[in-house]
């Protein structure tokens, strides 16, 4: 399919998503509003990564693409707000039909414009090509959204050796595409590494703590110098034979 199709299919898929919002409640609306999230950040990433720069490139759409780029973050903003916001809020369904607006907006601008542009001005070919990247990575960033699998935290800081490697690419991931709630966790099988990465949150009960994860208020936490070097790599290995 072509890039330019697969991008008109997904707006009409998003619009149909939008719509059972306005009218439910509750619980209803949350899953609703999670299902959207899902395929609306999938769909600006791979706008905003695969896309636009060929648009740029092709179409010589500097300004149309750096006004697309503001407008994906309006969007991702407004999204964001709607998730933080509980669906009994009075501010719940305004939120949600700012959000609807300020997309329907912005696709029209890129159906009126850059769609038919990039159908009359790059190769058919190119567009089959770049349609089945953007499907294959749309696909990957679906299957990767935790909202979707039902997870609303990620692990940011870890006390092991791994832990403390990954953790700027985890942190880097979760602020760009997952926007999950923080943990830390020291993963501890030795005495000192206990307390080394560690979930802050508002409160000190475990409702507070579930609070403050759905409203992803946690920050994932890791004391360096509660680690003792050697004891840090038997904790690497003695976690690695664990999870084997
Ligand atoms: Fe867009
Ligand atoms: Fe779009």
């Amino acid at each position: 399919m072509k890039a330019t199709e697969l991008l008109r299919n997904q707006h009409q898929q998003l619009e149909a998503l939008f719509e059972p919002i306005e009218g439910a409640e509750g619980k209803e609306s949350r899953a609703l509003v999670k299902e959207l999230a899902t395929a609306l950040v999938a769909h600006l990433l791979i706008e905003g990564e695969i896309f636009y720069p060929v648009a740029e490139e092709s179409l010589a759409a500097t300004t149309e693409v750096r006004r697309s780029y503001e407008e994906h973050a309006l969007v991702e903003f407004m999204l964001q707000k709607l998730l933080k916001t509980d669906p009994g809020d009075p501010g719940f369904h305004a939120r949600a039909s700012v959000l609807r607006e300020l997309f329907q907006r912005h696709v029209r601008e890129e159906e009126d414009d850059l769609l038919p542009r990039a159908d009359r001005e790059i190769d058919e070919g190119r567009l089959e090509e770049l349609g089945k990247q953007m499907e294959a990575r749309f696909k990957k960033i679906q299957g990767q959204h935790a909202d979707n699998l039902g997870f609303d935290g990620i692990e940011v800081a870890n006390g092991s050796i791994a832990g403390r490697v990954a953790e700027p690419r985890v942190r880097a991931l979760n602020r760009k595409t997952y926007q999950l709630a923080e943990t830390g966790g020291s993963d501890a099988h030795f005495l000192p590494v206990i307390g080394s990465a560690y979930t802050s949150y508002p409160g000190r009960t475990a409702a507070e703590l579930r609070r403050a994860i759905e409203d992803r208020t946690t920050r994932g936490k890791r004391d360096s110098s509660r680690t003792s070097r050697p004891c840090a790599s038997d904790q690497s290995s003695r976690s690695s034979i664990a999870t084997r």
